[in-house]
């Protein structure tokens, strides 16, 4: 990834775009190592081209999927105290921004100085930090297309404001807690000492409940996930039948996490940029992890990369956590 800063566009005077997209080499690399291991592994950071991002959006408003809405329940009734909490004119970082519904809810009372979104979805982000920034024209909106799982460099220095950061949508329950710990660590050192995280956690709870947000009876879940095999094809020159390979999602209790994986339904041979790959039936590729947390247990993982709990909010139903934790 490179770290040289392509300023692509300036639509308007308060909104930049900074590129530090990974290279379709860098894809092709992670892809390959990944399907040659003796579980077939892709990195679910790749489901989102701009298809997946849609799909992801449909997933987000789906019945059976309850995290979008009861975050964004909890930051409508809580968004007053957070916004104290992470303090006026600040640098605010979004990791995995999306959309952009959840900050939207979130920017009057925050009232940054300068608003930094990085995702790696670079359609959808630059969609949404133009729109973001038409609708507020005093903010200095800086976009950042980048792959926040790897180490990255602020492509703008404002000393001048206190940091805060926005990770919403239990993104972070996408990483293995090793490399959860790694990330977070990442995020204080942008921080620094003093700097607020605002982050989204999903709860532990009924495996039934969980299951289904993952099974969702109209299969745009089994879509979105099928979709990176139509990615591969598209972009590394694959041959994946996606008829030859089914959706399958479950709660692993042990690691308390939402597994996705796509089957194998026949023993096959597929092709992906020049290199073969034999499947059995019944063969899966693992393409997702989430995992699921209790409060403590959250808690437990963010000390560990230096921060301290300082609030918690969850729904009444306690299907979600929205946690202030305060970088040591
Ligand atoms: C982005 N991430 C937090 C979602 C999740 O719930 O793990 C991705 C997702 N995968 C299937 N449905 C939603």
């Amino acid at each position: 990834m490179s770290d040289v800063l392509a300023d692509m566009a300036a639509t308007g005077s308060n909104l930049h775009f900074h590129d530090l997209h990974p290279t379709p080499a860098d894809m092709r690399a992670e892809v390959l190592v990944g399907l040659a291991l003796p579980q077939k592994r892709i990195s679910p950071k790749f489901f989102y081209d701009a298809e997946g991002s849609r799909l992801f959006d449909a997933i987000c408003e789906l019945s059976e999927y309850y995290p979008t809405r009861t975050e964004i329940g909890l930051l409508r009734d809580h968004g007053a105290e957070m916004a104290r909490l992470l303090g006026r004119d600040a640098l605010l970082i979004e990791l995995g921004s999306g959309s952009s519904l959840k900050i939207r809810t979130l920017l009057e009372a925050l009232r940054p100085a300068v608003y930094m979104p990085v995702d790696i979805s670079r359609e959808h982000l630059l969609q949404s930090a133009t729109d973001l920034a038409a609708a507020f024209p005093a903010l200095r909106v800086h976009a950042v297309c980048a792959d926040y799982s790897t180490a990255f460099v602020l492509p703008v220095d404002h000393h001048a404001h206190p940091r805060a950061a926005f990770f919403p949508g239990s993104s972070v329950g996408n990483f293995d807690p090793d490399a959860a710990v790694v990330l977070l660590s990442r995020v204080g050192a942008l921080l620094g000492s003093g700097g607020r995280l605002l982050v989204g956690v999903d709860l532990r709870k009924d495996v039934a409940v969980l299951e289904r947000a993952y099974n969702d009876a109209d299969g745009v879940t089994a879509a979105f996930n099928l979709n990176l095999l139509a990615r591969i094809n598209h972009e590394l020159d694959g041959d994946f039948d996606l008829d030859a390979f089914r959706h399958q999602a479950f709660f692993n209790q042990a690691p308390s996490r939402i597994e996705m994986h796509l089957v194998s339904t026949r023993v096959q041979r597929v092709s992906v940029a020049g290199q073969t790959f034999d499947f059995a039936e019944g063969e899966s590729i693992h393409t997702e992890c989430s995992y699921k947390y209790s409060v403590e247990g959250f808690r437990a993982l963010a000390a560990q990369a230096g921060f301290a709990p300082e609030r918690v909010w969850t729904d009444p139903d306690e299907l979600f956590s929205v946690h202030c934790l305060v970088r040591n």
